[in-house]
């Protein structure tokens, strides 16, 4: 996409933005991507991902004058390693189309951009590929590398540990203050070889040299010059041990920051009568969605709460019997809060990581006594008060962007009529359905801070999706 054509999208985006009232979460920070590493060099052999339970290749294209497409690889249940590929793709993407520094860029992109599940386009464009170089014990290890038109441009590594969720970029697995002397043990390795640095299955250290052959420092003479992760990596890669996924790996990792992702959300349910035709519907378009539940309807349908979990849906709390809680006193709100988790947990449900205050509400000791961060949302769909799909669809059809959050009610059964065409259409626009801690990963929510979308526009712009 030529630079102006781009550079209007984006005025557009903060314009659509600030006409919503602010819908802009700066995307999470940018990891520092220097030095860049040589694409040159196969370092080590690779490892078909298709082969291993716990991790999943996803692959998302798009087509035009700009051919772009990435297929990652993410480690389930390991967010910041996830986020940290993401981040790898994103800084790429946005160096192709715009030509920036990779810092300067946190935009996802519009719905007219990548589609998750769209096979790779072949030939000229950007591509972003990643094989998996290391799967044993606890840690999973991966490379990216970037092509420009068939061309090898750059390639990083990054490993993941499934203990302790946590990610190093291949730099990081050396003693920042032995840098130097492990170029120097590799025969003098450029220093750009270092974000690229692998470890082989005999715990030797590959560095791409530049000239064909990776440089390989021995196992022992690396160990003293490799951070606590690095010797960690070469303990699992030298042990032959079978990879080890995530126990409890949750919902399945969506790259928010690299397709339009949109979050429908349910409140002031469940409600038999309505809430099980929805989730049938949700079911059978396969969309995530998020419940706001009431304690005091979960006590009575704990059975329908269940379903949700069970059906992939995230389930969080909307007090037990929907006061406004600007008008409680701290203990008070608490305890509509702490019986609702309860409730919500007693009917086998994992306890909520959010809430949402009843109303939208906000002041009072409502910040310093909900102890989840606050949820709202982007597009408030009205659903309650026109009780027509006719009505409420084409309103949140119109005002949805990436990022969104739409606020509707599973109790009313105009509602639930109407998602066939919200789902239909949405993603006829290219949207992916996500929950709204998918849509928020990445993102350290604090409790009692009010969010209403994940960010669409540049950091820059300001951080509009928080508070209202
Ligand atoms: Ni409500």
């Amino acid at each position: 996409m030529p630079l102006a054509r781009r550079a209007l999208g984006l005025v557009g985006a903060i314009l659509a933005a600030v006409a919503l009232g602010g819908c802009a979460l700066p995307a999470p920070p940018l990891p520092t991507l220097t030095p860049e590493p040589d694409a040159t060099v196969e370092s080590v052999p690779s490892i078909r991902p298709s082969t291993l339970d716990g991790i999943t290749a996803l692959s998302m294209a798009r087509a035009g004058d700009a051919a772009i497409a990435i297929e990652p690889v993410y480690f389930d249940g390991v967010e910041s390693f996830n986020n940290l590929v993401d981040s790898i793709a994103l800084a790429r993407v946005d160096q192709y189309l715009g030509d920036r520094a990779p810092a300067g860029f946190q935009v996802a992109l519009p719905p007219d951009g990548l589609r998750l599940g769209d096979s790779a386009a072949a030939g000229d464009g950007l591509r972003v590929a990643t094989n998996v170089v290391l799967a044993s014990g606890s840690w999973l290890g991966v490379r990216m590398r970037a092509e420009k038109d068939g061309v090898a441009i750059a390639q990083w590594t990054i490993y993941g540990d499934g203990t302790t969720d946590a990610a190093y970029p291949g730099d990081a697995l050396v003693d920042p203050a032995q840098g130097d002397a492990l170029l120097a043990a590799a025969g003098g390795a450029p220093p750009e070889s270092l974000g690229s640095l692998a470890i082989a299955t005999d715990g030797a250290v590959l560095l791409a040299s530049g000239d064909g052959e990776p440089a390989r420092v021995p196992a022992e003479a690396a160990r003293p010059l490799l951070s606590d992760a690095g010797r960690s990596v070469q303990d699992a890669a030298s042990s032959g041990a079978a990879f080890v996924p995530v126990a409890t790996p949750g919902a399945q990792h969506v790259p928010c920051s690299l397709v339009a992702c949109v979050a429908l959300t349910f409140d002031d349910g469940p409600s038999p009568e309505t809430t099980p035709g929805l989730l049938d519907l949700l079911a059978k378009e396969q969309v995530a969605a998020t419940f706001f539940v009431e304690g005091q309807h979960v006590q009575t349908d704990p059975g329908i709460v269940a379903r949700e979990h069970r059906d992939g849906h995230a389930v969080e709390n909307h007090t037990w019997s929907h006061p406004d809680l600007a008008t409680l006193a701290g203990p008070d709100i608490e305890q509509q809060i702490s019986s609702t988790d309860a409730a919500i947990v007693a009917a086998g449900v994992p306890e909520p990581t959010l809430a949402r205050a009843p109303y939208g509400s906000a002041g009072g000791a409502v910040a310093a006594s909900v102890r989840h961060p606050l949820i709202y949302w982007s597009v408030d769909a009205f659903d309650w008060q026109s009780l027509d799909p006719d009505v409420f669809v084409p309103r949140v059809l119109d005002r949805i962007a990436p990022g969104g959050i739409v606020l509707m009610h599973d109790i009313y059964p105009s509602t639930v009529a109407g998602q066939e065409t919200i789902i239909a259409t949405l993603r006829d626009r290219g949207y992916t359905f996500v929950t709204v801690p998918q849509l928020l990963s990445g993102y350290d929510l604090v409790d009692g801070q009010v969010y209403t979308c994940r960010g669409t526009v540049p950091s820059d712009a300001g951080p509009d999706c928080i508070g209202r």
